[in-house]
């Protein structure tokens, strides 16, 4: 069977109630940065299962032995923020994956072409290709930004299979390019929102998640 995007949209009352906060244009930088926050950790959360490597083991409780799971710490785990919104999910990821490396990509559209550029690449030249990835952006727009960054991962031994993307708010066009080129791709977003308006906003979206999370 030819493997699929799959875009997860977990319904979950947290994750609705810290978009509400996060949308809503009254919301102050320091709550946004917090609903962010929330948001990464939830996400993060569910994007875990069937993806964090475990191991079986055995251990002796005070009354007898039983079996247990534990996650495997010989299975790399990276986690990629795109600077700079997907910095706000950063602290909620990490706090569920203490372990895992951080490599940071920094990305900035152009607001003309909306093409974006990079001005920061944290990447090791080559990545185990067990490793587990996770990439965190709030905002799936046109997809040029989360395309680049894939392309930038793959060529470095990721496979997609074994990466999971954490947004906030994904549009169609982002999506669709990323189901053509990397169809074993898993995305786990807060909610899907139909429009991307001329500017490369998503409509209703939550605005510029960079400018809000920084207070710029
Ligand atoms: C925003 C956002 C994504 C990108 C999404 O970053 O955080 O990285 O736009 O748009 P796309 O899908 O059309 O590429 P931006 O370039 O505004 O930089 P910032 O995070 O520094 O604000
Ligand atoms: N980047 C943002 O920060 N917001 C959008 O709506 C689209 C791209």
């Amino acid at each position: 069977m030819t493997p699929q995007l799959r875009v997860y949209v977990p319904p979950h009352p947290l994750i609705k109630h810290w978009l509400a906060v996060a949308r809503d244009a009254g919301t102050p930088s320091v709550l946004f940065r917090s609903a962010i926050t929330e948001l990464g950790r939830w996400l993060t959360y569910e994007a875990a299962r069937e993806w964090l490597p475990t191991l079986e083991t055995e251990v002796r409780t005070p009354l007898d032995t039983c079996p247990a799971t534990l996650i495997n710490p010989q299975v790399p785990v990276a986690v990629v923020p795109i600077l700079r919104a997907g910095l706000g999910l950063l602290e909620g990821a990490q706090s569920l994956l203490p372990l895992a490396s951080v490599y940071h990509l920094g990305l900035v559209r152009n607001e003309e072409t909306l093409e974006p550029s990079c001005y920061l690449n944290k990447l090791p030249e080559k990545f185990d290709p067990q490793t587990r990835v996770l990439i965190t952006d709030p905002m799936l727009a046109t997809g040029g930004s989360m395309m680049f960054a894939m392309a930038e991962l793959t060529k470095r031994g990721v496979d997609p299979a074994l990466t999971r993307i954490v947004s906030v708010v994904a549009a169609p066009p982002a999506l669709q390019k990323l189901s053509a080129a990397y169809p074993g791709l898993n995305v786990y977003t807060a909610i899907i929102d139909e429009v991307v308006n001329d500017q490369g906003y998503i409509v209703p979206g939550l605005g510029d998640a960079g400018d809000r999370i920084f207070g710029t």
